[in-house]
């Protein structure tokens, strides 16, 4: 038996904590499995009163992660604070330089600086790991970097954020509010310590960088990602998707064009039948379209402690076997830096797709024809066209003739963003919107 591998844990939160748990219990198994008895010797947070439901007895307790993180007794920095500046970043980039392995779940720090840190970790002969940022308990990180490594990747996308996932299938399942589902995904330790960042889709930005680096070869590009979250989503726009045959998901896609690797993060409307539609919850769920596999769906749990701290504690696993193996240990991004290409950038008005199209309009005489006709001039095809009006309304208005604001609905068949802001844009002027438009676009298969 090698000697310990001596571990030093910032952040005690949701993950943090789990992880100290899962080590403990794990004990026995990761000894037989590693050859190498794990211990936690170090941990750092920020309240050192604060009752975490975890032994902390026999560990060294540091006020400065950064101090922990360069500490002589630890052999593996696990960071777990979250964000991508600050701590985690000087902490991080502090381990590497003093030569400690790195395992980390903070997708916002490797999004943002992955590429620097991976060089670091090269430069000083260590691992990086972290299977925890992307998808939670989904080994998806190592499916595509190892398992895939045979294939060329054409797509990659999929459900990233448990929160989102989670608020989308209450809200539609139950009716509940945005509010209260988005409280509740706090409660249960799914979202970020700044919610924003799930709902607004900045954390499935984050993940899909990551993928869309490992899937097809290229720097991290978080900055190349465009990004729209959950939080326009209306009941109404989800009730009509129910009406219409789909569901909404936030989802995060990267595909190859012949311009370079298009990334885009957006509210979803998959048809009910797809798989993607049966993905509820805090789960997620990862496909990868490859030329030798065809298409790879990876489904499981998206956030939580036990689920995350499954991925943090299966990486501090490989980092105990490759660090007595040296040869077993990976490059970051599944390739030296140096190998990585310069990522090209698509612009999200060349996406050609169907879109969902919720206007609301004065309900008066020629409106839809006005509608129909600036969609004609754009080169716009329309699918299905629905208005609908309050019961209310009907009989106050039976003719239609008050101008009051009603929901025009419809579903275009294939377009370019281009051609679909531009048709927006002409009804704007026209003075036929009492509101701004709702816009999502569909992904049918
Ligand atoms: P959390 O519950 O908010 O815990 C964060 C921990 O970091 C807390 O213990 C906090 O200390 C500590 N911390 C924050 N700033 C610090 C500083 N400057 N110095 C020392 N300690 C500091 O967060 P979490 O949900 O566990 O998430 C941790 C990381 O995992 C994030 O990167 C997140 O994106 C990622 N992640 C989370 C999940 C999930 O389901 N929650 C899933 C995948 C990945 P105090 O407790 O003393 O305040
Ligand atoms: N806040 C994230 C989510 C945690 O809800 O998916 C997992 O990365």
């Amino acid at each position: 038996m090698t000697q310990t591998l001596r571990l030093g844990i910032a952040g005690l939160g949701t993950v943090g904590a789990s992880v100290l748990r899962m080590v403990a219990r794990r004990a026995q198994a990761l000894t037989a499995a590693t050859g190498r008895t794990i211990a936690v010797s170090a941990v750092s947070a920020r309240d050192r009163n604060r009752n975490r439901g975890v032994d902390l007895a026999s560990v060294q307790w540091f006020d400065d992660p950064v101090a922990l993180a360069r500490s002589g007794e630890i052999d593996v920095f696990v960071e777990l604070m979250g964000g991508s500046e600050g701590a985690a970043k000087d902490a991080v980039e502090a381990a590497l330089a003093a030569g400690k392995h790195v395992v980390t779940a903070n997708k916002a720090l490797l999004a943002h600086h992955g590429a620097a840190l991976a060089r670091s970790a090269e430069e000083h002969g260590v691992t990086l790991a972290y299977e925890a940022s992307v998808a939670g308990g989904i080994p998806v990180i190592k499916a595509i970097r190892e398992g895939l490594a045979g294939n060329e990747v054409s797509r990659v996308y999929g459900i990233l954020n448990g929160t989102c996932n989670y608020i989308l299938s209450r809200m539609e399942a139950e009716g509940l509010t945005f509010e209260a589902c988005l409280k509740d995904a706090q409660a249960l330790g799914y979202a970020e310590a700044d919610p924003t960042f799930d709902v607004e889709g900045f954390d499935t930005a984050h993940k899909l960088a990551i993928l869309t680096s490992l899937a097809f070869g290229v720097e991290i590009d978080a900055e190349g990602v465009s990004v729209e979250g959950i939080s326009a989503i209306q009941p109404l726009d989800l009730t009509m998707a129910d009406e219409l045959g789909y569901r909404i998901k936030l989802l995060g896609v990267a595909q190859a064009t012949a311009e370079g690797i298009e990334q885009r993060v957006h509210p979803t409307m998959v048809p009910k039948a797809s798989a993607i539609a049966q993905v509820m919850g805090v789960t997620n769920a990862v496909t990868v379209d490859a030329d030798a596999v065809g298409e790879l769906t990876l489904i499981g749990p998206g956030a939580g402690g036990e689920a995350t701290a499954s991925a943090v504690v299966a990486d501090i696993a490989d980092v105990a076997l490759s660090s007595s193996a040296p040869g077993l240990a990976r490059p970051t991004f599944g390739r030296p830096v140096s190998g990585l290409a310069a990522p090209r950038r698509v612009e999200m008005q060349r996406h050609e797709g169907g879109y969902y199209i919720r206007l609301t309009v004065h309900d008066r005489t020629g409106v839809a024809a006005g509608v129909a006709t600036r969609m004609a001039e754009a080169n716009i095809s329309i699918e299905s066209i629905v208005q609908r009006r309050s019961a209310k309304a009907a009989s106050s208005d039976p003719q239609g003739l008050s101008g009051q604001p009603v929901p025009l609905v419809l579903i275009t068949y294939a377009a370019t963003e281009g051609n679909v802001r531009k048709a927006l844009s002409a009804i704007d002027r026209d003075g036929l919107l009492a509101e701004a438009p709702q816009l999502i676009r569909i992904e049918r298969d």
